[in-house]
């Protein structure tokens, strides 16, 4: 795989459901183009993290909002190099817990929480040079990100794949990720959705390379 000969300085958006292989496929994005990795997704697992340590209640926003103001969250964007803290403490097991997972959704629903991490999120992505995934990068986050790029796959691969890193079995992993899905798209604040301008990418029959490849090329088609 060729990469763009001079160093990528734009933004890249990856959006789309759990399950559509954005992690794997971002990083090695990132890395193939020498720039940095950002996981949004990590951002508000972390929160997530602090407000189940707190013992608030995931569906209480004021209370949510609240701690989550007071928590250090500190992210790395390197994509060979991820690592996330929550007030000084390593939490990269904690984020991926089925408690955790449990529970992102509800944290992720409240707005003033979105506002605060869609702040650190730009902050981060900065002068740019980096690509970042999450739900809402090409529609909020970053919506002159080029190219902006909405991940789909069918939900029984979704599944597979899910229930593969896991570890577990795909008929409870496919309804979680249903539930998350419905969760994650019918909120009012930055649901999930495709923005007119995202290219869609169907990721169901390629593998990773072929999705790295894809994503190459439009990056240079876009630049
Ligand atoms: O990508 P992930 O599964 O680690 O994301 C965890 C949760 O965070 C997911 O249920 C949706 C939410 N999320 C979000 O609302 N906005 C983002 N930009 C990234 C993730």
């Amino acid at each position: 795989m060729v990469a763009p000969a001079s160093p990528f300085t734009g933004v890249v958006a990856l959006d789309g459901p759990s399950g559509t292989g954005k992690s794997t496929v971002a990083r090695r994005l990132a890395a193939v183009l020498g720039a940095r990795y950002l996981d949004t997704g990590a951002m508000y697992r972390a929160a997530t993290v602090a407000v189940l340590r707190a013992g608030a209640d995931p569906g209480d926003g004021a209370a949510t909002t609240t701690v989550v103001e007071a928590a250090r969250i500190e992210i790395t964007t390197d994509p060979a190099h991820q690592s996330v803290l929550l007030d000084g403490d390593a939490v990269d097991t904690a984020i991926r817990s089925d408690e955790t997972t449990a529970a992102v959704s509800a944290v992720s629903a409240v707005p003033s929480v979105r506002a605060m991490l869609v702040a650190a999120q730009r902050e981060l992505i900065g002068d740019g040079g980096i690509v970042v995934e999450g739900r809402d990068i090409g529609s909020v986050v970053w919506p002159t990100a080029r190219p902006k790029v909405f991940l789909t796959a069918s939900p029984q691969a979704r599944a597979e794949r899910r229930a593969g890193e896991l570890g577990a079995d795909v008929t409870q992993v496919s309804g979680d990720i249903a539930r998350r899905d419905g969760l994650d798209s019918s909120r009012a604040a930055s649901p999930l959705v495709r923005t007119d301008d995202a290219i869609e990418l169907d990721t169901t029959a390629l593998d990773v390379d072929a999705v790295v490849e894809r994503l190459v090329e439009l990056v240079r088609e876009s630049s």
